[in-house]
């Protein structure tokens, strides 16, 4: 297809003439069928729903198509719909837009559909097993066309995927505003997940994908190196070199593992089930041997123990014969962790030990109770092999994949004798008090004129602030500024860029205000050859209230309640987003997290400069502010720090309570 043959069929939307039925491909991977959890009456209304889509003329031929897809995959995603070009993230030049902003969000949203990028993308589902872009491709098409009409006068509204329309706004309004999966709080549980799912009313976006701000593994491989440096630091003996790191998973984000663990110096052995995912990062060198055996693997893991070497070896098979296997051969293990997808644990996120990928694929859609039960006994061995190995030294961490919480509904010994989880979550012990009560987080950016040398070129420009920014830091935070400078200088040369050219490097608001400003002023003296899009991860200082994972060391109790992240995506609109989202369920689980996240495409311009700068500010310190007032001691510093910067930031202070007056008025 030719450019202009590829500007028509963005513009076209929903077509006129019904295009030809696609066949099913089996090149790519396909999500697992979904529950089959409507009754009659509802599979009616969900027909009903995706037919509103349509001119009347359709119905008759579509209506049965959709049922079939409805009984076949447990969704309608409208395959007959999906384009005829190639999806993946273009130069911004080739999109039909009146707005380089709205061009870029048409990039970012092909970049989360790109068959090298997304896990299944023909089910629009870009990582996490049902992180969703939208929930069908009439969406997918309509979003494409509003995007390529609309004004600086409007504002797209998109409500879980649907496209609800454009609306007149102004210059200065964000130009798409997108919430997935907002639910009466109480009507917020994964079984109405499925149904509204099903509906075809609601979705779950994840936190990157239906926000348009996924960028390949890279997004959590520098969030995941920080992790295992500081826990081989914090936790073992002797230097890194030579520590051995066990854990699980080689898909969307947990492929991430093995390649920070080498750029952290470790030894690292990840298990996966799925030989397909095994095999894929293989290929792409995110890990460097393969074992099936685990004598083999034994003997091999001894040997870089030994060597000290920094290696990572995939291990096709179930997690939990791996720790049962170091547990029994009484192996060193100095770190530990879990990354199946237990936020969703009983629809294809956890493989219970005992049971091959396709006997389990077929016993949760035949007999999902049983399922439980497997996934269950599962885990009860799996902590028993594990609390076997930390007794010994290891240290365990829970990932933010709700491996403690999963396991504690499966009753398997994982409560300490005060009723809390034996083991903490990364962000209790590592993220929460090293980096974002500092302000660190995942700042990302996408060069969207596609090419490497403008990637090259921020890349230096990006380190070159962080050294200045590195060299006058107080000593709180001279180690994660150096470790960030060391990220970035390195970054090109471990071959991070799946998709478009983006980068992901943790920075504070200093930092990521200092780093976007050179950006905006290369830009406009052409140094950088087109806009760039900033944003970031929703896992991040003030994005996301999650208790079991972003805020899980806040502990004044609020660690519940979703001001922060509801807050934060409000601020963000007003203070100059391009665009702004606000999630249920990224990570941990629908009903479990609510997040929120911005995109903020700068052009050279002066006006950029404003929003990056009033934005960013905004953006970092309200969870800076709010981890302070929670008491947490390193956001005190920070936000006292900031405040003597900026005049105009005044936040309210805690007072800390004398323990021994509050244990005298219980005696
Ligand atoms: N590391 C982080 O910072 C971080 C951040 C966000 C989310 N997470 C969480 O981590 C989890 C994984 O994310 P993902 O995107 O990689 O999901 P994913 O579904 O793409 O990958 C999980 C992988 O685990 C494998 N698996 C499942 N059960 C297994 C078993 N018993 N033994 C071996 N392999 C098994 C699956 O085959 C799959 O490939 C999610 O719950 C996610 O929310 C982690």
């Amino acid at each position: 297809m030719n450019q202009e043959e590829f500007k028509k069929a963005m513009l076209e939307g929903i077509p006129e003439k019904l295009p030809s039925v696609k066949p099913y491909e089996t090149s790519v991977s396909h999500a697992p069928k979904r529950k089959n959890v409507l009754t009659l009456e509802e599979k009616k209304l969900a027909i009903k729903n995706a037919l509103r889509y349509f001119p009347e003329s359709f119905h008759a031929i579509l209506a049965p198509e959709f049922l079939e897809e409805l009984e076949k995959y447990g969704r309608i995603y409208m395959y007959r719909f999906r384009p005829d070009y190639e999806m993946h993230a273009r130069p911004i030049d080739e999109y039909p837009a009146k707005l380089k902003q709205t061009a870029s969000i048409m990039l970012m949203i092909q970049n989360n559909l790109d068959p090298a990028v997304a896990q299944h993308p023909h089910e629009l589902i870009t990582y996490g097993g049902n992180g969703a872009v939208f929930q069908n491709w009439a969406q997918y098409r309509l979003t494409m066309k509003y995007l390529a009409e609309m004004t600086n006068n409007q504002t797209l509204v998109m409500y879980s995927g649907h496209p609800l329309g454009l609306f007149p706004s102004h210059p200065d309004a964000p130009r798409v505003v997108v919430t997935n999966g907002m639910m009466i709080p109480n009507y917020s549980s994964r079984d109405e997940y499925e149904k509204f799912n099903a509906l075809g009313v609601t979705q779950y976006g994840q936190m990157t994908a239906g926000s348009y701000m996924y960028i390949g593994p890279q997004g959590i491989v520098h969030g995941t190196t920080i992790t295992l440096l500081n826990a081989a630091r914090l936790h073992s003996q002797g230097g890194i070199a030579g520590q051995l790191f066990v854990s699980s998973g080689m898909g969307g984000m947990s492929g991430a593992q093995t390649k920070a663990a080498v750029i952290a110096g470790l030894v690292a052995v990840v298990a996966e089930i799925n030989p397909q995912a095994l095999k894929k990062r293989h290929q792409q060198g995110w890990v460097d041997e393969v074992y099936s055996d685990l004598n083999e693997l034994i003997q091999r893991i001894q040997q870089a123990q030994k060597n000290k070497e920094a290696v990572s070896m995939g291990y096709q098979g179930n997690i939990v014969d791996l720790w049962e296997k170091l547990a029994e051969k009484n192996i060193r293990v100095d770190l530990g962790s879990d990354q199946t997808s237990l936020h969703n644990p009983f629809a294809g996120g956890y493989y219970p030990a005992g049971l091959s990928l396709e006997e389990s694929n077929k016993l949760m859609a035949t007999n999902p109770e049983l399922f439980k039960k497997k996934v269950h006994e599962s885990l009860k061995r799996q902590v028993a092999a594990i609390n076997q190995l930390t007794k010994k030294g290891m240290y365990f961490w829970d990932y933010g994949n709700a491996f403690l919480l999963e396991a504690s509904r499966a009753g398997a010994e994982i409560l300490a004798p005060g009723g809390e989880f034996r083991y903490p979550s990364y962000v209790q012990d590592i993220m929460g008090p090293l980096f974002f009560d500092y302000g660190f987080g995942p700042f990302r950016w996408v060069c969207t004129s596609g090419k490497a040398e403008d990637l090259q070129k921020t890349d230096e420009i990006a380190a070159m602030v962080l050294k200045e920014l590195a060299d006058a830091a107080p000593a709180e935070i001279q180690q994660q500024m150096n470790d960030n400078v060391h990220w970035i200088r390195e970054a090109e040369k471990n071959k991070l860029v799946v998709g478009s050219q983006a980068r992901i490097l943790y920075a504070d608001c200093n930092g990521r205000t200092l780093i976007a400003k050179a950006f905006n002023e290369a830009i406009r003296k052409g140094k950088i050859s087109a806009p760039v899009v900033l944003g970031r991860d929703h896992h991040d200082v003030s994005g996301t209230d999650s208790p079991y994972r972003e805020t899980s060391n806040i502990y004044d109790g609020s660690a519940l309640t979703a001001d922060m992240a509801v807050q934060n995506f409000a601020g963000d609109s007003f203070r100059g987003a391009t665009w702004v989202s606000l999630h249920n369920g990224g990570g941990v689980g629908w009903g479990e997290v609510i997040n929120g996240g911005f995109g903020l495409t700068i052009d050279g311009s002066a006006d950029a400069e404003r929003r990056l700068t009033n934005m960013l500010h905004w953006d970092v310190n309200n969870g800076i502010a709010r981890r302070s007032w929670a008491r947490n001691k390193p956001a005190r510093f920070a936000i006292e720090r900031a405040m003597q910067v900026t005049p105009e930031l005044k936040v309210t202070l805690a007072n800390e309570a004398d323990e021994n007056l509050l244990d005298n008025l219980f005696e």
